[in-house]
């Protein structure tokens, strides 16, 4: 859940003005799992600082930082610095400036994704310890099972285009898996973003971890998704979570009727 810029200790604040130069502070307006995530401006340039104190939000931003070192590939932003102080975790990143990207059908932001993702599916799991499939989504699958890095959380508010391509941030929960589960569970923001599922399983048909995959396997994986977003919707006021119920369930029954099980 976010929190002002001020409920930072002051001397936490002092480190990041001598940090970056300043603090012309813009918090951050979309996304609210970090507590802290806003861009920071000084004479030294700019950052964007996600900072934590409580004991789900430190372990969770720990986790990001963790990743994001290891991931250290052109699609993600750089860790540029990280302190601990005041019971803060604080990390800046590389600050990224660009919009969201737009994944509606025909986007050229599509192709720039593509890319991305292509790059990402070739990025091996290394070097630490990372979510299980089961741990991160909450269903499994042996099929889920891999050795790739998979962000799984590739909504739009997670993608910034810039200059020379698309950058991926939030890897909070990144996790070691098959190449095929992104592509699963970027279905949803296709159509989230006006594909239909016909639309959105063709885009997906560039990747070779896609098509590779068992159909009865996606079948599965789309069922299970939309079954877990059904049952949360059932006690969500929130309006994110009923939109990935109806997102997943226009998948998972366009599959069960285009892909009978075999
Ligand atoms: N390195 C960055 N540079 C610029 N903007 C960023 C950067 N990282 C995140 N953002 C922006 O801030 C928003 C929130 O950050 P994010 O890491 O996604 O936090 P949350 O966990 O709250 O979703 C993102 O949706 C994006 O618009
Ligand atoms: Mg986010």
């Amino acid at each position: 859940m976010r929190r002002v810029w001020t409920v930072l200790p002051e001397t936490t604040r002092t480190e990041i003005a001598d940090r970056v130069g300043g603090t012309s502070v813009t918090p951050a307006a979309s996304g609210d799992h970090a507590e802290i995530a806003a861009a920071v401006a000084g004479s030294k340039g700019q950052v964007f600082v996600k900072a934590a104190s409580s004991e789900l939000g430190v372990r969770s931003l720990r986790y990001e930082l963790l990743v994001s070192k290891a991931v250290d590939r052109s699609y993600s932003p750089a860790v540029e610095w990280h302190f601990e102080r005041d019971g803060w975790l604080v990390v800046g990143f590389e600050h990224l400036d660009g919009l969201h990207a737009d994944l509606s059908p025909g986007s050229p932001d599509l192709d720039l994704l593509g890319l991305a993702v292509k790059e990402l599916g070739q990025t091996p799991a290394q070097g630490q310890t990372w979510f299980s499939p089961a741990a991160r989504l909450g269903f499994a699958h042996p099929a889920m099972d891999g050795e790739m890095l998979v962000h799984t959380d590739l909504n739009p508010a997670n993608l910034i285009v810039v200059r020379h391509g698309l950058r991926i941030v939030d890897w909070a929960y990144a996790t070691k898996a098959a190449p095929w589960v992104e592509l699963g569970l970027l279905v949803q923001w296709l159509i989230g973003s006006g594909h239909t599922p016909e639309q959105a399983e063709d885009w997906l048909a560039r990747f070779p971890a896609w098509t590779a995959t068992d159909p009865d396997v996606l079948n599965a994986f789309a069922s299970m998704n939309a079954t877990k977003w059904s049952v949360k919707s059932r006690t969500s006021k929130d309006a994110w979570v009923h939109d990935l119920a109806a997102w997943t369930d226009k998948w998972a029954a366009y599959r069960r009727v285009r892909y009978p099980q075999t």
